[in-house]
């Protein structure tokens, strides 16, 4: 069982893209399996913060193969934007990055559908990153999408042309006015610089790989709660963000899945809307997110931030079949007197240990307090080493959840993570 999988626990944003990273040397090749442009995931090294979006987050290691998926929906404007500020040279880049000619094209007007289908929503709009995730999932599911493979035939521009019409005729239903020719532009530089690249049916290499012992993981984007079955609908984004993805997503049998890796922060974050039973709105949570710098890595809107939810939590470790947990950003919460943390829900008045099918069920969160911790924390390296409290705080999550905590992030930097021996 070569292939392991990490992904997001909550609502997105649990450091993904900075754990992958750390773990990346034990790996030979690093996938992403669903989500596209409106993950934005952060690392950092040598005092240099990087953002992703399209590029697995294993880039940064020469040795390593990258590989994007099918399942993920890719924009090439978006594509070559990231490849020419990534900071490697595009020729290396080339050798290190694999792309599947089944990944989904997400289209100009794909972003133009997602703006208008959003202002209609009014009230009720879902906050998406706008970046045309939703009707390119549509168009794929529905049969109407174009994909990477697509950009080497020869009536490509007439294809594009025909999806294009369609696209336009439905806006001509939603009053709303845009301009298309400035993405367009970007996007067919985008189309060319993908052309240079290894375009190829990934789902070959990666079971060929795995036979030959090489070790894959899989990099989820998105949080388990943005998932479009499980999540919060409707929510939530348009892909499995959960472990299943993975297999889907790549093109692998689950016999071949070792570790399923868990990540949480130590509180909760949110960015849009839907419910969100822990959610501060008061000092707190405004400390959290000054503290944390909760603001979003694809948006830059502030993320809505809360106490740690261990409901949500259980759930998204049965619907994954989470084996490790790895906890980010204790560090934020050094200096805090008192932590909170929500063990179970009252919903509509009731005891409730379920997350309620229906969103406008008043879900009012039931606390255990702990008390919390002074000491720095950011420069520990070893597990026993930290506070008392915190790891008191980590045992009453794996007592509460029953999966070990294997991991915690003590602050953004590559090096400041520690795994439990
Ligand atoms: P992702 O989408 O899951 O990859 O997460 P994001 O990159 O969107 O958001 C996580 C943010 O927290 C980024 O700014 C990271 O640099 C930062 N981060 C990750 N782990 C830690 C940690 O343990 N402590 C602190 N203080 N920041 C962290
Ligand atoms: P990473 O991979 C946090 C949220 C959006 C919105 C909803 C639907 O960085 O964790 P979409 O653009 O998919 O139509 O938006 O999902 N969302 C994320 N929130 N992190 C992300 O990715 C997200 N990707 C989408 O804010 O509420
Ligand atoms: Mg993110």
């Amino acid at each position: 069982m070569n292939i392991d999988i990490l992904l997001g626990l909550q609502w997105g944003d649990e450091g993904k893209g900075k754990i992958v990273d750390a773990l990346s040397p034990l790996y030979d090749i690093i996938a992403r399996f669903q989500g596209g442009p409106n993950a934005g995931h952060s690392l950092e090294f040598n005092n240099v913060k990087h953002v992703l979006h399209l590029i697995p987050s294993g880039i940064f290691h020469s040795d390593k193969i990258n590989i994007i998926g099918n399942g993920v929906v890719i924009d090439p404007a978006v594509f070559k934007k990231e490849i020419e500020e990534l900071g490697p040279p595009v020729s290396e880049l080339k050798k290190r990055l694999i792309i599947s000619t089944k990944a989904n094209l997400i289209l100009p007007s794909h972003r133009i559908l997602d703006a208008a289908y959003e202002r209609q929503k009014g009230n009720l709009k879902i906050g998406s990153t706008l970046k045309g995730i939703g009707p390119a999932y549509t168009d794929k599911t529905s049969r109407n999408g174009l994909r990477v493979g697509d950009i080497l035939r020869k009536n490509f521009r007439d294809l594009y042309n025909e999806h294009l019409n369609n696209h336009l005729n439905i806006l001509k239903s939603y009053d709303f006015k845009f301009e298309i020719s400035e993405y367009e532009k970007g996007w067919f530089e985008g189309i060319e610089v993908l052309k240079e690249f290894q375009l190829v049916n990934t789902e070959y290499l990666v079971n060929e790989l795995a036979g030959k012992g090489k070790r894959l993981l899989a990099e989820g984007a998105q949080g388990t709660m943005l998932d479009v079955d499980f999540g919060s609908y409707p929510f939530v984004t348009s892909s499995n963000t959960i472990s299943a993805g993975a297999c889907t997503g790549l093109g692998i049998s689950p016999k071949l899945i070792g570790e399923i890796f868990g990540i949480f922060k130590a509180y909760c974050t949110r960015v849009g809307s839907g419910p969100f039973p822990t959610e501060l709105n008061d000092e707190t949570g405004i400390l959290l997110r000054d503290i944390g710098r909760e603001f979003g890595s694809t948006t830059g809107r502030p993320r809505r931030c809360g106490w740690l939810d261990l409901p949500a939590l259980k759930y998204s470790i049965m619907i994954n079949g989470i084996t490790k947990l790895f906890m980010t950003k204790a560090d934020v919460m050094t200096g805090f007197k008192t932590i909170k943390i929500c063990t179970s829900y009252k919903v509509d008045g009731k005891e409730c240990n379920e997350i309620p099918f229906n969103n406008d069920s008043h879900i009012e969160p039931v606390y255990t307090s702990m008390p919390g911790w002074d000491e720095d924390i950011s420069g520990i390296k070893d597990f026993n080493k930290l506070p008392a409290t915190l790891r008191e705080y980590i045992e009453f999550i794996e007592n509460k959840t029953g999966v070990p905590v294997t991991m915690v992030s003590v602050g953004p930097d590559r090096e400041e993570t520690i795994f439990r021996k």
